[in-house]
């Protein structure tokens, strides 16, 4: 396990990924009843951009640093404030020196009866995270594989929340393996919100998981299509070789106005993340073999 999210926290698929995380999370708390959140790869939780990592890979400054810089028109506060407003607590003014990961995310938009599972496999990851929220009776952390606990987590006692997958992709089967962890714990628990973060590397594993998901879901399962959605986002031309240019998720039971307000938002957010004329993004309500990256745009 040679994955470090502190090389990368912040950038912009951080910025997709925590934005969608911060609105669902925004959406289950609108009902008084309690809920859980599960995180199988939870990371150390907060991320320091004056530290070493950060400072030898600053790509935060072309994902969180360019969000900060910018005045976003009215009309995207609903989209933006759930997640901006939970960096503009932890920075002190204009100064942006840390950066929340998913676990403080959820800590910070959970209300005292909601409960919030985090699985970090890394062994000095898995202390500092248990360090972190040790005096936060809300949280438990397990230093264990994600996919091997997700079985056991879900459907939670609360019955009401979210599951976040966001592996670091350093195996060449994590989609095979996150799409195993899927279908066994959509089974268990299928009115569960469900984020499956993964990259656009490999577009035809990628495809072959979003689209076997949806099959799956919608033909065996019975799910109706519009409770899935995909909303990715690349920042430069996609590539299979170099820097990663583009990511996103797929989300089963997403809230509603998820994606009416993401039509409003990842359009403005790849032009002003844009890198080069490249960039782009797309939004499927429905995931078919038709809805190829290409027929977007
Ligand atoms: C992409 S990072 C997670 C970032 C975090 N979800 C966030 O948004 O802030 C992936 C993390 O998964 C951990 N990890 C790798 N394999 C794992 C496994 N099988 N189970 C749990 N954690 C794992 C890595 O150590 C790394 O910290």
């Amino acid at each position: 396990m040679n994955y470090r999210h502190a090389f990368h926290a912040g950038n912009f698929a951080d910025v997709l990924k925590h934005l969608v995380l911060a609105q669902c999370l925004e959406h289950l708390g609108k009902k008084a009843k309690p809920y859980r959140v599960i995180d199988t790869h939870a990371g150390v939780g907060v991320y320091d951009l004056t530290g070493d990592e950060a400072r030898r890979s600053p790509e935060w400054k072309e994902g969180i640093g360019r969000l900060l810089k910018t005045t976003a028109p009215a009309e995207l506060d609903d989209a933006l404030n759930p997640y901006l407003d939970v960096i503009r607590a932890m920075n002190d003014g204009d100064a942006l020196t840390a950066y929340p990961g998913s676990p403080e995310i959820a800590a910070r938009l959970a209300r005292q009866d909601d409960r919030i599972h985090l699985c970090e496999l890394h062994k000095d990851d898995s202390v500092t995270l248990d360090r972190r929220y040790a005096r936060d009776a809300r949280v438990k952390v397990q230093a264990m594989d994600g996919y091997r606990a997700l079985p056991g987590l879900v459907p939670p006692r609360e019955k009401r929340g979210l599951v976040i997958i966001d592996p670091p992709f350093e195996h060449r089967d994590e989609m095979a393996f996150m799409a195993q962890a899927a279908k066994s714990a959509l089974e268990r628990w299928p009115t569960g919100t469900f984020i499956f973060w993964r990259p656009l590397k490999d577009l035809w594993a990628q495809e072959r998981f979003d689209v076997g998901l949806a099959e799956w879901l919608i033909a065996d399962q019975g799910l109706e299509g519009e409770k899935l959605l995909r909303a990715d986002m690349w920042v430069r031309e996609l590539s299979e070789e170099g820097p990663l240019a583009g990511a996103g998720v797929v989300v089963v039971n997403p809230p509603f106005q998820l994606e009416e307000r993401l039509l409003k938002l990842l359009p403005w957010l790849t032009d002003l993340l844009a890198q080069d004329d490249g960039a782009g993004w797309r939004l499927d309500g429905c995931i078919t073999d038709d809805s190829l990256m290409v027929d977007e745009f």
